[in-house]
């Protein structure tokens, strides 16, 4: 939520900053802003809207310093408007800060401050922080990294933060704790930034902070990382495997197009040299020091969030059914506040595909308290939930910039089919011939995932059709219906349409006084062990005239019969099928959006990242 770009160097700040808030406006879009420093003084713009209206506004102005910082707002505490946007500048007018975040003690705080005199144009929990670290500075008389670190130990909160002092312009200070922070290390110059794409194509040397630290970075090179407990660390600098082309949309309209069809490689990627099928194997290796613990484990607890907990959901019924290990799925939000039942003999699988979400991290940590082993499965390299879990195996899917997550969920379901797999084959709960055959079957679903884009323009026509519903009914059973609940997320996030996503059966214990010739149901309807009864299903909605959108297998020629739209998809091993049949999902809700006019990669109050709880 939010992104922030900050830059000291010898170059122009402004096109690095501004550049840097287009790549990480998936952030969050309510409003925007930029301040560089020249001759000691701000060139501060700020502007509700996209960055594209800061852009506009500020390119009649003037932009120059090789100093600033930016951001790029999703609005936590104050409405979206040119005052709350940040940059917040202090009230002597010398300091400028941009803020990742939430600081919850931001109101006694504030009142503190302005009985002590401080005054405050916004509705903002940041310029409360501006004014705290400014009032420290001037009453301490300390050095401002000083002023920052006292301040950032009187808040209360999650946060990354950058801070300028217009009387110093050789020095940038950030901090973060419970927000991400990348410093790009360039040559005399330094890149601050939310993840690494603004950074990437300045160098690929970068630093991500750790919670609870800081960094000083000066102009002629130096760098200095302390913790907020003052003590300092010597700088850990990585190599960026991100690329720039993975960044760009090369050539589609949308990211989220993109990554869509993005699905076979990553797909690919996701199971590169963790499996053999030839030789039947799976090797997981961020999991390998304590592999005997997860084969061995009596329960898992699986948490997540959003379109990860439905990956989550397909976890429990892949382990479940292949391993016979209990499994719990639970909603990271509310796992966190319920006082859960965790034994260090669980397992808990974290899953994530930014690694930045707070409820997520929180349910990490409440797990780690009860000793559990923590497994994390997440896409950002380096992330927050990446760092703070015992083992992990990445997803390998690339950036995944459309707000709306598609590729992040198949590779999710990958790793999850792959663990799986590997716990039901320890326990025997599995033949050597049946893993084998998944495995192949695994192989193969690219080029499955392939001819199912193919029908590309087939659900375009149906979204033409359907574009103007109001309501959205999606029906799964087994396998398919987290998928349900995964399309009906897709489509609301998207198209602003109410959806709602059911196990087929409980259709008729409620949402079935729903149907009339006004609903689109859109029903998962595969050739596998539920077949039959999902027949009778779209019977049930035929009878009573609700419009059957039916997502099958080749040569299904009896829902055809039935179903007024069908998409026909390869076929598959049953657990695999998912893999598939998420994808036409995916396409429906893009092309109802686009129809729509929606901003499809920018849906309306929605941010990639949900670093708040
Ligand atoms: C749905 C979506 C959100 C996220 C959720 C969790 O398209 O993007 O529902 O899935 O906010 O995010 P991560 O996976 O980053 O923890």
């Amino acid at each position: 939520m939010c992104g922030i770009t900050a830059y000291i160097g010898n170059k122009e700040a402004y096109p690095i900053l501004i550049k840097g808030l287009q790549r990480l406006e998936y952030r969050g879009y309510d409003s925007a802003g930029v301040v560089m420093i020249e001759n000691d003084c701000f060139n501060l713009y700020k502007k509700a809207g996209k960055v594209k209206v800061l852009q506009d506004f500020a390119e009649s102005n003037n932009v120059l310093g090789n100093i600033g910082i930016g951001h790029t707002r999703w609005a936590t505490h104050g409405v979206p408007n040119d005052t709350n946007a940040h940059p917040h500048v202090s009230n002597s007018g010398r300091f400028a800060l941009v803020h990742n975040g939430i600081i919850e003690n931001y109101a006694s705080l504030k009142e503190q401050l302005k009985q002590r005199g401080y005054t405050f144009k916004s509705d903002t929990d940041t310029e409360v922080l501006v004014n705290l670290i400014e009032e420290i500075f001037v009453k301490e008389e300390i050095a401002l990294e000083d002023a920052v670190r006292i301040a950032l130990n009187e808040v209360i909160g999650a946060y990354a933060i950058v801070v300028l002092d217009n009387q110093d312009t050789d020095t940038l200070i950030a901090a973060r704790k419970g927000s991400p922070l990348v410093v790009g290390v360039g040559k005399d110059e330094f890149f601050v930034a939310s993840d690494a794409s603004p950074i990437i194509e300045f160098t690929k040397n970068v630093i991500y902070l750790d919670d609870q630290e800081y960094v000083i970075m000066r102009r002629n090179g130096d760098i200095m990382v302390k913790t907020l407990g003052n003590i300092e660390k010597t700088p850990f600098i990585e190599e960026l495997e991100m690329s720039l082309e993975a960044i760009e949309k090369g050539g589609f309209d949308h990211f989220m197009l993109k990554e869509i069809y993005e699905q076979p490689k990553v797909l690919e990627d996701a199971v590169r040299g963790r499996m053999s099928a030839e030789d039947g194997w799976i090797k997981l290796g961020g999991v390998s020091e304590y592999i005997n613990k997860i084969n061995s484990a009596k329960r898992f607890i699986i948490t997540a969030c959003g379109t990860s907990y439905h990956a989550g959901l397909l976890g429990e019924y892949l382990i479940e059914e292949l391993s016979r290990v209990p499994v719990e799925v639970e909603y990271a939000s509310e796992f966190r506040y319920r006082n859960p039942i965790i034994s260090e003999n669980d397992i808990v699988i974290a899953i994530s595909q930014s690694g930045e979400t707070a409820d997520t991290l929180a349910a990490i940590e409440i797990a780690k308290e009860r000793q559990a082993l923590i497994y994390g499965i997440c896409n950002v390299i380096g992330s927050s939930i990446a760092r703070a879990t015992h083992a992990g195996s990445y997803t390998h899917a690339g950036p995944e910039i459309g707000v709306a997550s598609t590729k992040a969920f198949s590779t999710q379901v990958v790793i999850l089919t792959l663990l799986a797999l590997q716990i039901a084959e320890h326990k025997g709960t599995i033949t050597t011939s049946y893993l084998r055959q998944v495995l192949f079957e695994l192989k193969n679903i690219p080029n499955k995932i392939k001819e199912t884009l193919k029908l590309d323009a087939q659900i375009q026509e149906i979204a033409e059709v359907f574009k103007d519903a109001t309501n959205f009914l999606y029906l799964g059973r087994g396998v398919n219906y987290p998928v349900a609940l995964e399309g009906a997320l897709k489509l609301k996030e998207i198209s602003y349409i109410h959806a709602e996503g059911y196990p087929a059966a409980e259709m008729k214990h409620g949402p079935i006084a729903l149907i009339d010739e006004q609903m689109p149901v859109v029903v998962l309807a595969t050739n596998d062990s539920a077949h039959e009864k999902i027949v009778s299903n779209i019977m049930e909605v035929k009878a009573r005239s609700g419009k059957v959108i039916a997502i099958v297998n080749e040569g299904d020629t009896e829902i055809a019969a039935l179903a007024d739209y069908t998409i026909a998809i390869p076929q598959t091993e049953e657990i695999l099928s998912p893999l598939l049949t998420v994808v036409p999902l995916q396409l429906l809700s893009y092309h109802i959006a686009l129809m729509r006019g929606t901003n499809v990669d920018q849906p309306r109050n929605l941010a990639k990242s949900v670093t708040v709880e």
